[in-house]
C-alpha cells in the first residue's frame, strides 16, 4: 500500500513538473524565485541603454513602478523624451534623466557619458547598469555576413558595452558595491542558425561578465547575464528582433522585463526567459551538448529556408523540415 501510494506520488509529481516545463516561460530557477523585491530597487539608480524602444523601454516603465531613479540612454534622443514623459505619465514623480549614448562612439565619448552618469541624482552614483542595448542584422548565412555588418555588431553589443563597464566599475567599486544585468540572449547560449554574427556577440558578453563576475563579487559586483529567447516588442526594428508577420510565439516584453528584474534583485547569476522549444534547446545544450548540438544541426538548414520565407523561426517543425507555402 505505502509503495502504491509512493508510486502515485512520484508519478505525479513527474507529471506536474513535465506540464510546468512545456508550459514554462523561463528556466526552473527563475520561475521558483516569486516576485521582485522592491526593497532591492526603491531609490536606487537604475541606468538603461537602449530605453528609446522595445524592451529596454518597458525596462524603463517597471523599475518606474518599483520606486528606481532612471538614467535612460540610447542614441534617438526624441525617443528617449517620449519614454521619459510616458513613464512620468504613468508613475508620477519618477526621477527620470536622458543621457543621450551612442555605444559604438569609442572610449573618450563613453568616458562622458559615466562621468555625466555618476553625477546626476546629487552624484549617488548609479546602482544597477542594464546593459539593454544591442544591434541585430537581418537572419542570413554566417558565411554571407559582410565585414561593415560584423563590425558594427561588435562595436554596439561587444566592445561598447565592454568599455562602458570597464569605465563604470570602477566608481562602484569605490563604492563597495553595483550590479551588472546583461541582456544577452539565447542566441548566447546556444548555436543561432542565420545569427551567427549576433550569437557570437552575445557568447562573447557571457564570457566576459561571468568572468568579471568571477574577479569582482567579493568587492561586491553583481552581475546578472539575462538569456531571452523570442521576445515582442511593440516595434519592429527591421533587424529581425520583432517577428512581424510571422507566426512565431514570443514572450512578450512585459513579461521579459518582468524576469528580468525577478532575477536581478534575487541575485541570479544567470537567467533564460523563453517558451519551448527553444527552452528546451537551452536546456540540453547546457546539461547534454552532444544531444543539443545534434539537434541544432538538424535545424540549421531549414532554419534558414524559414527565415528566407518570414515563416517561424523557432518552430518544432525545423526539426523535420518545414514544408514551403505555395505563392
Ligand atoms: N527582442 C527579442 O526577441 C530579443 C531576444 C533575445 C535577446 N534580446 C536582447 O534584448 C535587448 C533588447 O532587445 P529589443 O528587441 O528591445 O531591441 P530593439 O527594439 O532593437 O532596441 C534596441 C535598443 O538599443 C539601442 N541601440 C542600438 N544601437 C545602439 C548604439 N550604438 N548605442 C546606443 N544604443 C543603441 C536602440 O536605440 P537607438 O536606435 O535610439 O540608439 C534601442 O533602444 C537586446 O540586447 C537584444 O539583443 C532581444
Amino acid at each position: 500500500m505505502l509503495a502504491l501510494v509512493i508510486g502515485s506520488l512520484t508519478l505525479f509529481t513527474i507529471g506536474a513538473l513535465l506540464v510546468k516545463f512545456a508550459t514554462a516561460d523561463g528556466d526552473f530557477t527563475l520561475l521558483f524565485k516569486g516576485r521582485a523585491k522592491r526593497e532591492r530597487v526603491e531609490g536606487k539608480v537604475v541606468w538603461i541603454t537602449g530605453a528609446s524602444r522595445g524592451i529596454g523601454e518597458v525596462l524603463a516603465g517597471q523599475f518606474a513602478c518599483l520606486g528606481a531613479k532612471l538614467i535612460l540612454s540610447a542614441r534617438n534622443v526624441a525617443e528617449l523624451e517620449r519614454v521619459k514623459i510616458e513613464t512620468i505619465g504613468k508613475y508620477p514623480g519618477t526621477n527620470i534623466e536622458i543621457l543621450p549614448l551612442d555605444l559604438a562612439s569609442g572610449e573618450e565619448a563613453l568616458k562622458d557619458a559615466v562621468k555625466k552618469a555618476e553625477s546626476l541624482f546629487s552624484a549617488s552614483g548609479v546602482d544597477y547598469m542594464v546593459h539593454n542595448a544591442a544591434f541585430e542584422r537581418p537572419k542570413r548565412k554566417a558565411l554571407d555576413e559582410t565585414e561593415e555588418g560584423i563590425q558594427a555588431t561588435f562595436n554596439t553589443n561587444v566592445l561598447g558595452t565592454i568599455t562602458l563597464t570597464k569605465l563604470l566599475a570602477p566608481f562602484m567599486l569605490k563604492r563597495g558595491g553595483g550590479h551588472f544585468i546583461v541582456m544577452s540572449s539565447a542566441a548566447g547560449k546556444c548555436p543561432a542558425p542565420g545569427q551567427a554574427i549576433y550569437s557570437a556577440s552575445k557568447h562573447a558578453l557571457n564570457g566576459y561578465f561571468h568572468t568579471l563576475r568571477s574577479e569582482l563579487y567579493p568587492e561586491g559586483i553583481k552581475v546578472t547575464v539575462v538569456c531571452p529567447g523570442p521576445i515582442e516588442t511593440s516595434i519592429t526594428s527591421g533587424a529581425g528582433s520583432s517577428a512581424s508577420g510571422s507566426s512565431e510565439r514570443r514572450v512578450s516584453s512585459e513579461r521579459c522585463a518582468e524576469l528580468t528584474i525577478v532575477a536581478a534583485t534575487h541575485d541570479l547569476k544567470e537567467a533564460w526567459i523563453s517558451y519551448q522549444p527553444v527552452l528546451l534547446v537551452m536546456y540540453l545544450v547546457q546539461y547534454m551538448p552532444t544531444i543539443g548540438f545534434w539537434f541544432m544541426d538538424k535545424i540549421g538548414g531549414n532554419r534558414l529556408e524559414a527565415a528566407k520565407r518570414n515563416g517561424d523561426t523557432y518552430s518544432w517543425k525545423l526539426f523535420f523540415g518545414e514544408k514551403k507555402k505555395t505563392a
